[in-house]
């Protein structure tokens, strides 16, 4: 019986660490506070207000600058149309190339040995792509990055996030830590992620 009740008590508060995670990585990746009941009832990440901050002290993108939740954590032409000039996708800091960016959407992808200019992907078949533990069949839109969510993540960051094409940490952008990059990957491997609003 005890060792009934210390399983169930264990589970319980495996799956509100969990959830608690979620919960952080997702406000990680959308840059303030989400308030999911809005949320889906618009449609759209709706942030409350006052909570906005520039995640990892970068150049004021979040993830979700490009991976949109009513795109299915990509980016459609419309939506990439409907943008205002000043939105932090066009931030001009980077080596960008602003024609590309704007007209067809391209970001300039660094890493893995790669430069190349790419469209952003959908993330909501990630949870049927990876493991709990964020190790995935393959990543990149050619299936040509690392494999593993966590360090893809830490890549994404100085990839996008700089503030210069220096791209130095501690300057351009802090790193997130190994429990924000953990909290990152439980938010895109959440249903939040895979079923969309
Ligand atoms: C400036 C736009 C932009 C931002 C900001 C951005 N990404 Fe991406 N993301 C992309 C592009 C472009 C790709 C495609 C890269 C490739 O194919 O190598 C991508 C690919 C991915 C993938 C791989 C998806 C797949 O199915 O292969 C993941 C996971 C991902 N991004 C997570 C993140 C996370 C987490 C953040 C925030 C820390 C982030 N991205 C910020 C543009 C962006």
């Amino acid at each position: 019986m005890k060792k009934m009740i210390f399983v169930i008590l264990t589970t319980i508060l495996l799956a509100s660490c969990v959830k608690d995670r979620v919960k952080a990585g997702r406000d990680l990746f959308h840059g303030g506070e989400v308030d999911v009941k809005a949320s889906q009832s618009a449609g759209v990440i709706v942030i409350k207000s006052g909570t906005a901050f520039n995640p990892f002290e970068g150049n004021g993108r979040s993830c979700a600058s490009c991976h949109r939740a009513e795109n299915k954590f990509g980016m459609s032409e419309a939506t990439r149309d409907g943008l205002s000039a000043d939105d932090r996708f066009f931030y001009m800091g980077l080596d960008e190339d602003q024609a590309l960016l704007k007209g067809h959407g391209l970001v300039h992808v660094i890493g893995d040995g790669l430069d190349e200019f790419r469209q952003t992907p959908a993330l909501n078949e990630l949870c049927t792509l990876c493991n709990n533990y964020g190790n995935c069949e393959s990543l990149g839109l050619n299936s040509d990055r690392t494999s593993n969510l966590q360090a893809f993540s830490l890549g994404a960051v100085i990839n996008h996030h700089a503030r210069s094409p220096a791209r130095q940490p501690g300057v351009d952008f802090v790193l997130p830590s190994p429990g924000q990059v953990k909290d990152l990957v439980d938010y895109m491997l959440s249903s939040d992620v895979c079923e969309g609003l």
